[in-house]
């Protein structure tokens, strides 16, 4: 069974949420508008919700993540959870526990959701094959396969400033080859219908044969940037290249940096858009990521709506599967 199917119970509702590549509209219209009722929560004076109380959820870390974490944590917190945060990098793993003993002592302490981020594609995959049936496994990152959760919040903040998806025209530039981010983006675009999704980077920066994912592709941003409603810049992953993928940061900022002037392409009410973190001179000048058509901070707040719907829609259905067997 894939991964697409696993996340799915019998009836097609969400168990688990693994990766957006499989799901229908129906599915990420329904995590949209929750996020969405979902939004106004920090506005109130008492910043909660009863979704989730009683409910054990953990941040399973693997790699290192600060807004990733802290908003799945506040996330869990708005909605009434216990929340435990391991961060594995520094403890089991390094002790050389395996993946499925640290996974079972977790268990044993009566969780209710794992959130996991781990180095390796198909980590939550594998860990959602071997938990218990009551626990809700989402997927936090996982090598370069899948960042669902931060599709779905990129997603949500597109809709909240140009709702009318088939006219859509969005290009996400930069170092896609080593981007989960980027991937899991184009199947969200694609699933809700965007009008066209360009793709703009140096060709040692994209991932074999990305045509097949419903994109086209450029490599030159004064071609590709050319009347698009959002421009998604993404963060060079030095960390995961090998060898000299690239001539040099100042030289990728000069061909591919997003500027004022290359901003001045798009419409002029175009968003930029940046999963974070941002590295400032190298794929983004600041006065762009600091300007008046940056969406990055928002993007962070969004986050937490679009996790807060992703777990109480994802438990909810656990609880109702539970229910429905017993
Ligand atoms: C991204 C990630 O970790 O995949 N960041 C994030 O989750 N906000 C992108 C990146 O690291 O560049």
């Amino acid at each position: 069974m894939s991964a697409a199917h696993l996340q799915l119970d019998r009836q097609g509702r969400l168990l688990h949420f693994l990766t957006v590549e499989g799901l229908t509209r129906r599915h990420l219209t329904e995590i949209l508008d929750t996020a969405e009722s979902l939004h106004g929560v920090a506005e109130r004076q008492v910043k909660k919700l009863p979704t989730l109380h009683g409910k054990t959820v953990v941040n399973l870390f693997f790699e290192a993540s600060t807004r990733t974490r802290t908003t799945f944590e506040l996330a869990a917190k708005r909605l009434s959870a216990d929340v435990l945060n391991l961060n594995i990098a520094t403890s089991s793993a390094v002790k050389g526990e395996s993946l499925l003993d640290t996974l079972r002592n977790i268990e044993a302490m009566q969780c209710d959701m794992f959130v996991v981020r781990h180095e390796q594609s198909g980590a939550a995959e594998f860990i959602a094959r071997h938990v218990k049936p009551h626990i809700a496994v989402l997927n936090a990152g996982d090598g370069r396969h899948a960042h669902p959760t931060q599709a779905m919040l990129d997603v949500f903040t597109i809709r909240r400033h140009k709702p009318d998806f088939p006219s859509l025209r969005v290009a996400i530039v930069g170092d896609l080859l080593h981007s989960r981010v980027a991937r899991s983006l184009i199947h969200a675009l694609n699933i809700l219908g965007a009008g066209e999704i360009r793709v703009i980077a140096p060709r040692t920066l994209l991932p074999a044969q990305v045509e097949t994912l419903g994109v086209q592709v450029f490599h030159d941003p004064r071609l590709g940037l050319r009347e698009v409603d959002v421009v998604v810049m993404l963060r060079l992953q030095r960390e995961r290249m090998e060898g000299a993928l690239l001539p040099s940061e100042s030289e990728f900022f000069q061909r591919y940096g997003l500027t004022e002037e290359r901003l001045a392409l798009a419409q002029p009410d175009a968003i930029v858009m940046h999963p974070g973190p941002i590295n400032r001179g190298v794929e983004i000048d600041s006065r762009v990521a600091d300007g008046p058509q940056s969406v990055i901070l928002e993007q962070v707040t969004n986050g937490i709506a679009v996790r807060m719907a992703i777990m109480s829609i994802t438990l909810g259905h656990h609880a109702r599967s539970i229910g429905e067997s017993a």
